[in-house]
Order: structure tokens, then C-alpha cells, then sequence
């Protein structure tokens, strides 16, 4: 998600620190700050926008040896001044920048809040520069001081802290978040990502989960969140600057996509918690209120609209409510018939998709209730619904859409899974396998990553394919029209998105040899008559692509390629576990059909035109 870079040595820090940020704006872009030692006092400046705003801000004011700075991509509370990083106490003791969330913010700003702490932002990141100057209250020891504060916390984080009181160094700490130190003559680099640094140093270490670490100029120790001391051998990165802003990956999309298990974790992170209990920690609604929706409606656009049928599907399985699913340029011209207690919910990655925002606009006229299922932070859609679940997907670069998707259709299925219990619609038993099934899913989806090979030789033997039909029934049908659209978009591959059933009504004079009809069948209800469907496409010599469960072992006989995604138990949770494999075939395809998989022609990543 966010950026944070830093530099100590003898060079101009803010400069160093602010141009080594500007490569990780990509990032995320909503705010920025930097904090330095100015020879005198520890000092912070931060500014909502842009990092050329701050770099504005920052103008010729020069910095003793020492700066950190962050680029934001807002989680908690909205991009503006306040909120940016560094986050400070009171009496601006200590700076930190943090990327990542701390899950029990709320808990521990009350408990700081009740010995005395005032707070300035709405960040989770804030309650840590709290707890730390809390702990050198009594103590002479920053490194000592953050490693106390961190055992305080749950969550992720990669942090970097500065001290008024110490300005011959930095403190780092990673927990799932990452942070590499990067090691030059008499200079030490800190940042989030290689990216930043590589054109200053090739030589890096990097930070483990649990690890600490104090940097100077020209010294740098690492230790444990036990406190023990630990070596962490430094190595060489050969990475030329354009293929490290992708992780090492050929593309963006590439990257988005093996970001699918992280993601999905974050996006469950505090709300589902161990014990199976399901919050929504920003959301003011009281059990009564979740209880008057009789009605639910969703509306989004292309990839958003199909995470949207997904909870269609499984609202109306769990929750036994109707849904009506509208694609938002339509919304307005359907005259939907909404009852007074309809949970009126905008899907959308952006959350400035023009037309998603007009339907929420009217849905608003009109008096409904809405919540809005919104990756980007203080975007317009989020800025004007009533209520908002954000996703926790980070940046998507790609314009075709891969973690924004898996990430909505987690936060659906918490709230179907919420909204089922508040009204007692699960039995307990259903309510406990569909919430410990979600806790697994960023393990399945990485189990689904792991077939990328098999994906790969996949789209080998196909990427000739004049057209492509895709295929499922129940949910599969649904996983089926996104997997489509994946392969529309970036591999321009024209294809017929169809409930298996309806292929006999129509679409079945297609098939000729060279069609392939890739078929998601995953539902131990639907096998059956999806077998006779696979016979219907052999028969008239198309080729078939299945993506099944581990274990099925009818249907790939009749198939001519085979994708097993892990078995998922309940089974209205497999789209987590399909989607990846169907991601991963339609980027192959492109790759191999030498597209420009991140930037398709005529598409945009943000469509703000109605
Ligand atoms: C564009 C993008 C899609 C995205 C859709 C909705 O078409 O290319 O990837 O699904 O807009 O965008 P939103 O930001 O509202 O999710």
C-alpha cells in the first residue's frame, strides 16, 4: 500500500528522502509527508495531494543528516493534512510513518486516550506514536521503547521511527508489511520497497516479519521483537529500476494478482475475527438497524458488477433476502422498484466511477440507505455513502481489475455472513464452516496461485482460440462471465460469457473446431448436468478448458485441459478460489499473444464519464 523511504548520511536527506519517495508514488498518492532533524529540533511536514505538493512545501528548508518520509494510500480516516504521515504525540518526542493497519487502534486510543493522550488525526498509525513516547517517559532507550510499544499492537506494519531526543538514528519494525535497508559508504537508505533506493545502492537488507532494526550512518543492528539480537546478511540486487517497481514481475497485472492472498488478508483483518465473530469497526449501524434491510440492491460496473453477483448469490443463499444486481448506467433507465428498507450497495475499486456515483446520487434522492464497498479511501463514492466497508487492496495499477475483485467479494462475503447472523438466517453450524472457510482463504487462494505453471502451458496450447466461450452454473456462472472479461480486456479475445444451460438455446451454433469453451464447474449440485454440457462442446469438436476442485475426477475426462483449484469448503466460497486460476490463464494468453496487458487499448482504469 503506502510508501516510506529514509536516508541518514552526510548528503541533503529531505532531498534524498522526498526523491527516492517520488518513485513509490504509484503507490499510493493521496498524501505525503516527510520528517527531519534540522540540528535543533525534530520537525514534520505534510500535505494532502500529491508528493510534488509537499516537495513544493518543502521548498529549500534543509535537513541535518536525517529524514523519513511516506506517501500515502489512505486506510484510516480520509487523505487530508492531519491524517497524512508523519504521525506525532503531543509533544512531537516521536515521528512515525507507518504502512500497513493496526487492527486494535480503536481499543488502544481509548486506553491512551483515558491516561491523558490527545489525538489530531483519525489514523490507526497515530496511537503508535503514542504508545512509543509513552514508553520514553521512563526509559533512555528508543529501540527499547518501540519494541515494547509493538508488542501492544496487532496488525501489520512497517514502521519508521525518529526521536527528538536521538537524532543520530532511525528505528524500523516489519510485520507483514515490508522494509529493506539499504547500505552505502558513511549513508544508510531505508524504504518499503528496492525501487526507491536502487539508484543509490544495490546492496540491501532485508527485514523479516518480527524484525527491528537501528540504522545510523554506518552502523546497522537488527534484533527481535523478543528483544535478541539477530544478523541478517546483506545481498546484491541486479534488478533494473523498471522491473523492481513491479516486484521483479514483467507487468502490474502479474504482481496484482499474486498480491491476492495479502490483500484478501487485509481486507479481513479486524473484522473477522478468531473466534469467528464478524465487526465492522467504522461502520455506526446497531444490530437493529442491519436487522430493518428487508431488501437488497447492489450496483457496480464491469469487474465491481461481477463481485456483485457474487453477493447476489450468496445474500440471497444466506440471508434469504431478494437482491437485484444493476450494472449503474442502467440504473437509472430501470426503474428499479426499491422498498423502503432496501440496503442500497455501491461496489466500486475507484469510487469515482461516474456512473456508480449518479445511481448512488439518486438512491440518495430517494431516501435509501447505502454503503459503499470502496477500495480508495475518501473517494467520491465513499465521501457520499452513508456507510463505507473499504477494501484493503492497495493500489491497482493494471487496468484490468484483479485484487480490487477478490477483495470486494471478501467483503461481501463478511457481510452476508454479518447480516446472516444478525437476523439468524445460518444455522450456527453453516455460520461457523462459512466463517473458518473465509479464515483460509488467503491460504487457498495461494494454493491457487501455485497452478500458474499449469495456467501458463494452458494458455499455451490455446492462445490461438478465435473465440472463447465461458461457462459455469450457480455461482461458477458468475466466476465465469469475470474470467471472460479478463481475457477480453487484456488479450482481446472475443468471448460469450453464458450460464452453461443456455448454450443449447443459441450459442451452441458457435462451436466449431478451434472454439474453446472454458467451463468453471466446482458445485457438487450443478456436476452432472455440467458433464453433460462438456459432451455438448466435444461432440461438436470444441476444445475444453475446465477449472475444477482437487479431487473431481468425471469431469476432466471429458475435458481437454484441466485446472485444479483447491477444494473449498463451503462451496459458495470457490470463486476465491477459482478466480486466480482464471486470472492467471488470461494473462498468459496475452503475454503470449504480445499485448500490452497493462494498459489494454481503449480502456481506461478509471472511468469518470458518464
Ligand atoms: C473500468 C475498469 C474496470 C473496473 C470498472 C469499474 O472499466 O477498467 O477494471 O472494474 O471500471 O471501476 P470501479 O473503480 O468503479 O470499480
Amino acid at each position: 500500500m503506502c510508501g516510506i523511504t529514509g536516508y541518514i548520511g552526510p548528503k541533503a536527506a529531505i532531498e534524498i528522502a522526498l526523491e527516492t519517495l517520488k518513485r513509490l508514488e504509484y503507490r499510493g498518492y493521496d498524501s505525503a509527508g516527510v520528517a527531519f532533524w534540522d540540528g535543533q529540533s525534530l520537525n514534520v511536514l505534510k500535505r494532502a495531494g500529491k508528493i510534488s505538493n509537499l516537495i513544493e512545501m518543502a521548498g529549500d528548508i534543509r535537513a541535518d543528516g536525517l529524514a523519513v518520509s511516506h506517501t500515502r494510500w489512505a486506510t484510516h480516516g480520509v487523505p487530508n493534512d492531519p491524517n497524512a504521515h508523519p504521525q506525532t504525540d503531543e509533544e512531537g518526542q516521536v515521528a512515525v510513518v507507518h504502512n500497513g493497519i493496526i487492527e486494535n487502534y480503536l481499543e488502544l486510543r481509548h486506553e491512551l486516550s483515558a491516561r491523558g493522550h490527545r489525538f489530531n488525526s483519525d489514523t490507526d498509525t497515530e496511537v503508535l506514536a503514542h504508545l512509543i513516547e509513552e514508553q520514553l517517559e521512563t526509559s533512555d532507550n528508543p529501540e527499547e521503547a518501540v519494541r515494547l510499544a509493538l508488542q501492544q499492537v496487532r496488525g501489520s506494519y512497517g514502521i519508521a521511527v525518529l526521536f527528538a531526543r536521538f537524532p543520530d538514528r532511525i528505528v524500523i519494525a516489519r510485520n507483514d508489511s515490508p522494509l529493506v535497508i539499504g547500505l552505502g559508504e558513511g549513508e544508510t537508505y531505508l524504504a518499503s520497497d528496492i525501487t526507491a533506493m536502487l539508484s543509490y545502492t544495490r546492496k540491501v537488507i532485508l527485514l523479516e516479519n518480527g524484525d527491528l532494526a537501528t540504522i545510523k550512518r554506518d552502523e546497522v543492528r537488527l534484533y527481535r521483537l523478543d528483544g535478541s539480537s539477530i544478523e541478517r546478511p546483506p545481498m546484491h540486487v541486479d534488478w533494473s529500476a523498471e522491473a523492481a517497481e513491479k516486484g521483479g514481475h514483467e507487468h502490474f497485472m502479474i504482481k496484482e494478482i499474486l498480491e491476492q492472498p495479502e490483500a484478501v488478508r487485509d481486507t479481513l483483518r479486524g473484522r473477522l475475527k478468531a473466534n469467528g465473530g464478524i465487526e465492522f469497526p467504522d461502520i455506526k449501524l446497531e444490530v437493529e438497524d442491519w436487522q430493518r434491510y428487508r431488501r437488497i440492491l447492489i450496483v457496480a460496473c464491469g469487474t465491481a458488477y461481477h463481485a456483485g453477483l457474487i453477493g447476489k448469490h450468496i445474500f440471497e443463499k444466506w440471508l434469504r433476502r431478494p437482491v437485484e444486481v444493476y450494472h449503474s448506467s442502467e440504473f437509472r433507465y430501470g426503474d428499479p422498484i426499491l422498498h423502503p428498507q432496501t440496503l442500497a450497495i455501491f461496489i466500486s475499486q475507484s469510487g469515482e466511477t461516474a456512473d456508480t456515483l449518479a445511481a448512488l446520487r439518486l438512491c440518495r434522492e430517494a431516501g435509501y440507505s447505502t454503503l459503499g464497498i470502496v477500495n480508495a479511501v475518501g473517494s467520491s463514492i465513499a465521501r457520499e455513502c452513508d456507510h463505507v466497508l473499504y477494501t484493503q487492496a492497495g493500489p491497482e495499477i493494471s487496468v484490468a481489475s484483479t485484487k480490487a475483485y477478490s477483495t470486494q467479494i471478501t467483503a461481501l462475503y463478511m457481510l452476508g455472513l454479518f447480516l446472516s447472523n444478525v437476523n439468524g438466517t445460518l444455522s450456527m453450524q453453516q455460520y461457523t464452516d462459512a466463517t473458518r472457510g473465509l479464515m483460509q482463504a488467503p491460504s487457498l487462494i495461494s494454493r491457487s496461485l501455485e497452478m500458474e505453471a499449469q495456467a501458463r502451458q494452458a494458455a499455451e496450447a490455446l492462445k490461438e482460440m478465435p473465440l472463447a466461450f465461458y461457462l459455469g452454473r450457480g455461482i461458477d456462472a458468475y466466476v465465469a462471465m469475470e474470467g471472460a472479461l479478463k481475457i477480453k480486456e487484456i488479450a482481446y479475445v472475443p468471448t460469450q460469457e453464458c450460464a452453461a444451460g443456455e448454450m443449447k438455446h443459441g450459442p451452441l451454433a458457435l462451436v466449431e473446431p478451434g472454439v474453446v469453451a472454458v467451463f468453471v464447474a466446482t458445485q457438487a449440485r450443478t456436476r452432472e448436468k455440467i458433464l453433460g454440457n462438456l459432451k455438448e462442446i466435444k461432440a461438436r469438436r470444441g476444445t475444453v478448458l475446465l477449472i475444477t476442485s482437487e479431487g473431481e475426477t468425471d469431469l476432466p475426462q471429458e475435458a481437454d485441459y484441466t485446472l485444479f483449484a483447491p477444494k473449498v469448503e463451503p462451496e459458495a466460497l470457490s470463486p476465491l478460489a477459482t478466480i486466480p486460476l482464471l486470472q492467471l490463464f488470461a494473462y498468459h494468453v496475452a503475454r503470449l499473444r504480445g499485448c500490452e496487458i497493462d494498459q489494454p487499448r481503449n480502456l481506461a482504469k478509471s472511468v469518470t464519464v458518464e
